[in-house]
């Protein structure tokens, strides 16, 4: 099988100088839109910590970070898109490099795990979501946002395009097909919306008691 998470890491290794600047798509466009969406959804949300996954430059936790004071992480596979966020010097933030599969964090610890523009790179989706479920606090929120289809649009990217693509986007879904997987991975969806075209947020909420 290709090595999606290697061309990833080669992929964003590439654009990290210049991906805050070209606000295009396959640069931070997206990003910037999914990011805004999700500290819109965390404006008035109470958190002491929290947990962003394939972070980037840090482009979400720049946001939070001026919307409310708390323990911030970021952790990115790519080690230049790291070096980027590192310079921010962002205040109560820490940023290291890492893979979504395994978090280097104790289970129950973040009161919010984010997730932007980020999933559809991740060859271990299953996983990436177990690992995201193992590390909230019970009622901590899940809060992801992608670009995605469905449908057999979806099948083709995923099984014809995607294996074509050096860029490492391993599978694409929608806000269904992600909240299908929050509730297989036994979170309770508490929120799932269209921000603009193929760009959507789902947020699940890991429950108090997990059955
Ligand atoms: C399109 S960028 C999004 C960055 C940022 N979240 C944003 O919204 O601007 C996707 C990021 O996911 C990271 N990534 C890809 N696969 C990953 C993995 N398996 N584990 C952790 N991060 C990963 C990439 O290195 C890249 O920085």
């Amino acid at each position: 099988m290709k090595d999606y998470e290697m061309l990833s890491k080669i992929h964003f290794d590439k654009q990290a100088k210049i991906y805050d600047q070209k606000n295009t798509i396959y640069y931070s466009k997206e990003g910037k839109i999914s990011c805004a969406d999700i500290a819109k959804y965390l404006e008035n949300y109470e958190y002491d910590n929290l947990l962003d996954v394939g972070t980037g430059t840090g482009y979400l936790i720049e946001l939070l970070n001026k919307q409310k004071s708390a323990s911030y992480f970021g952790l990115d596979l790519s080690d230049e898109m790291i070096k980027i966020a590192k310079n921010k010097k962002l205040p109560n933030t820490i940023f290291l490099t890492g893979k979504a599969n395994s978090l280097p964090f104790p289970d129950n610890y973040f009161d919010v795990l984010t997730c932007s523009q980020s999933f559809h790179h991740y060859p271990y989706p299953k996983e990436a979501m177990a690992e995201a479920f193992r590390v909230l606090k019970p009622n901590g929120i899940y809060i992801l946002s992608d670009t995605g289809i469905g449908g057999i649009a979806a099948w083709i990217d995923n099984n014809i395009i995607f294996p074509l693509m050096k860029s490492g986007d391993y599978f694409t879904t929608n806000k269904n097909g992600i909240s299908k997987m929050m509730i297989e991975a036994k979170f309770n969806v508490i929120a799932k919306y269209q921000i603009k075209r193929f760009i959507y947020t789902v947020v699940g909420e890991k429950p108090l008691i997990i059955k």
